[in-house]
């Protein structure tokens, strides 16, 4: 049923003209799940949803849009966690998803272009299919789309290896809040002339272009793997532990760290198992991996933990893929188990925060304090992408817009020279803190470019906008 407010919109009936009349949503119950965001915290209302099928439809539409003077809100898979792919002002709506298609992975290069719309997951599988595989990998891989991961320059566990999405884009199709295009997609190693405009769109959070296709960089697979949980007493021992492995252990793909609170709530939650017989105050998660011709990971894994001085109650290790897979939940689960008591007690504020590797012990210390200082009801949960020195602080049972908590973690991480976002972006949740982090001189230059690819301000209007 269409909305009977929105039945007479002029700017509706140009919309179905471009994408036809089933792709423009009006009706309430169908537009929800677009404008509310994954934890629940961020949400709004869309004047409509648009769901174009070609770049030429997104190119109309934004042409449309900008002669009607409506913002626009672009969407991928809606698993952005800081508030920027939800209309939270009447905006309309424009879903990629539909852009999902895959072109052929180029076996010589190592290379493939797809749709903005295609999931993280269906690309993996594309690139396996091929003998290749994608060097970006996150928990939300079943729904985050490569066009929202571009937007956000999503990072992800296995940074340590192959560095954030943006090293994996090659070349880029956008298109401009006037309808025109930006194509560049050969994916040619070399090729300095002029400009890096897809690096310029990617990590702008759809404030400068919209992305429709995407030429990906692939990695050598790597199906020989181990994985082993490590119960540790301190962060302090947790990072010690992470720079030893970074130097002796060549194939190291990942290391994530927990605490023994999320934990029981992730066993808790979602029903598994503790992965170790006695509770430890951190648990660090690490992932080696090697070509099919190449040693067993589990070799130096074990070479490398030798000198560390663990006990056998102290490491679990997960070798066949199941074995693996219920490691890795333990801390992949961290996200829904906390949305889970969020649903209870309040949506959770996300603040995905890195440190100095040097500062990260002192943080996790200082960061529980504030937080009780401010709301001695509220649980923090921490865990994140340790050898990054990205922690996930997750503050749950306050109000949404209740942002003294989120003002005070984020002014300890900039006095301890952090960023106040590693990999989530800035969206709208921590706009107001931008300045804290960025000089007058680069938030200009931001100013600026912004002014220069979307004069009249149509492309998300809201976010990376600071006071
Ligand atoms: P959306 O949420 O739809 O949008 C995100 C932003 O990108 C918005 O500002 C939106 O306007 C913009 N955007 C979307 N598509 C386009 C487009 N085609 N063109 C221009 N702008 C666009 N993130 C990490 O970095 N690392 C992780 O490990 C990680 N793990 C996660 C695990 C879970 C369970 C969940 C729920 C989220 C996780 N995330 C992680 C966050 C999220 O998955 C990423 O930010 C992801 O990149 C968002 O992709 P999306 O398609 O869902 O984008
Ligand atoms: C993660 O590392 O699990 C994600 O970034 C999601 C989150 O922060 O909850
Ligand atoms: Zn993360």
């Amino acid at each position: 049923m269409t909305d009977p407010l929105l039945a007479g919109d002029p700017l509706l009936t140009v919309l179905r003209e471009i994408v036809g009349h089933r792709h423009v949503l009006t009706d309430p119950g169908t537009r929800r799940a677009y404008e509310v965001d994954w934890t629940g915290r961020f949400q709004g209302q869309a004047r409509a949803v648009v769901r174009p099928g070609s770049t030429d439809e997104v190119a109309a539409v934004l042409r449309a849009c900008r002669a009607a003077g409506a913002p626009v809100v672009p969407q991928g898979g809606n698993t952005g966690l800081v508030g920027g792919g939800v209309p939270l002002h009447g905006e309309i709506l424009l879903s990629l998803r539909r852009l999902d298609g895959l072109d052929d992975v180029d076996r010589a290069a190592g290379q493939v272009t797809v749709g903005a719309g295609a999931t993280l997951a269906a690309v993996q599988a594309h690139a396996a299919a091929a003998g290749w595989a994608f060097g970006v990998d996150l928990g939300a891989r079943d729904s985050a789309t490569i066009g929202g991961m571009v937007a956000t320059n999503a990072g992800g566990t296995r940074l340590l290896r192959y560095g954030p999405m943006r090293h994996q884009v090659l070349g880029l199709e956008a298109v401009l809040s006037d309808g025109r295009v930006l194509r560049r997609l050969s994916g040619l190693l070399k090729d300095n002339t002029g400009y890096d405009l897809a690096g310029l769109v990617t990590g702008s959070e759809g404030t400068l272009a919209v992305v429709t296709r995407v030429r990906l960089r692939l990695v050598a697979p790597r199906p020989r793997r181990a994985v082993a949980v490590l119960g540790l007493a301190s962060v302090e021992r947790a990072v010690e532990i992470a720079t030893a492995l970074r130097v002796d252990l060549d194939a190291l793909e990942a290391v994530e760290a927990f605490f023994d609170d999320g934990l029981d709530l992730v066993v808790e939650r979602l029903g598994l198992s503790p992965p170790l017989r006695c509770a430890h105050p951190v648990y660090l998660l690490v992932e080696c991996a090697e070509p099919q011709a190449g040693p067993d990971p589990l070799d130096a894994l074990v070479a490398a933990l030798a000198p560390l001085g663990l006990g056998d109650d102290d490491v679990a290790a997960g070798l066949d893929p199941a074995g693996r897979a219920r490691l890795w939940r333990l801390r992949e689960g961290h996200t829904e188990a906390i949305n889970a008591l969020g649903g209870e007690i309040g949506a959770p504020h996300k603040l995905d925060v890195t440190l100095p590797a040097a500062r990260l012990a002192e943080f996790t210390t200082r960061v529980r304090e504030v937080v009780a200082a401010i709301a001695p009801d509220a649980r923090t949960f921490l865990f994140g992408h340790l050898a990054d020195g990205n922690v996930h602080v997750n503050v749950v049972g306050l109000a949404p817009e209740d942002e003294r908590v989120d003002d005070a973690v984020l002014r300890l991480v900039v006095s301890l020279g952090g960023s106040i976002s590693a990999e989530h972006g800035i969206g709208t949740a921590k706009a107001r803190w931008l300045a804290l982090d960025r000089s007058e001189a680069e938030l200009a230059t931001f100013a600026a470019i912004r002014e220069a690819l979307d004069p009249t301000g149509v492309l998300n209007p809201s976010v990376l906008v600071w006071a």
